[in-house]
């Protein structure tokens, strides 16, 4: 019924309306825009969904960021349309996207979000992982995305470009 495929250029502007539909004005302001600014997102992972008619339906995106000496994935911002939420489109951008992470050589994968969402797909919350304020500590999730890939990474998140 969908077609996820990586994002374009093509496709940059589509995306941004939609999320400006799906999140609260004044999305920009939030912090982990800041680990964003002036750094493209990941080539390849970040991906739309369309449906048979080619609407966009849904998007996800990714950028890279540092812990430490660590790299990371920053999940985020992932979206569905208002009028396609709870068919599995969320479900599905997460999980087929994070499945080409590893073959591009990506060992672990956080954002800021709700828990309750997030433990489904194996993200808990990332006590040594601090990112700018202002950030509630309870939504920094993370999930390794090969064996204990998370351990002993601890410190502030920084913009890739810092
Ligand atoms: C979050 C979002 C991407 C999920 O997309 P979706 O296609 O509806 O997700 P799925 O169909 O895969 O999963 C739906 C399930 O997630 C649950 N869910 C959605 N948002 C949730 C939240 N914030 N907290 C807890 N559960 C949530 C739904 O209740 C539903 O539960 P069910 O399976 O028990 O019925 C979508 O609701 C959305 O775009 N929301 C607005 C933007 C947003 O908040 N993005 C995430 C930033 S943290």
């Amino acid at each position: 019924m969908y077609q996820l495929i990586p994002e374009t250029p093509d496709d940059y502007w589509e995306v941004e309306a939609l999320y400006d539909t799906c999140f609260a004005p004044g999305r920009e302001a939030l912090s982990s825009y800041r680990l964003r600014d002036g750094v493209p997102s990941v080539a390849g992972l970040s991906h739309v969904a369309r449906d048979a008619d080619g609407i966009l339906a849904g998007a996800i995106r990714y950028w890279p960021v540092h812990i430490g000496a660590h790299d990371a994935l920053l999940l985020g911002p992932v979206a569905v349309h208002p009028t396609r939420q709870g068919e599995g489109l969320g479900r599905a951008l997460i999980e087929e996207s994070l499945d080409a992470a590893t073959p591009f050589g990506w060992h672990r994968v956080m954002l800021v979000g709700d828990a309750p969402y997030y433990n489904r797909f194996g993200f808990d919350r990332l006590q040594d992982v601090v990112m700018p304020p202002p950030t509630n500590p309870e939504r920094v999730l993370g999930r390794a995305l090969s064996k204990d890939a998370w351990r002993g990474v601890k410190g502030h998140v920084r913009r890739w470009s810092d």
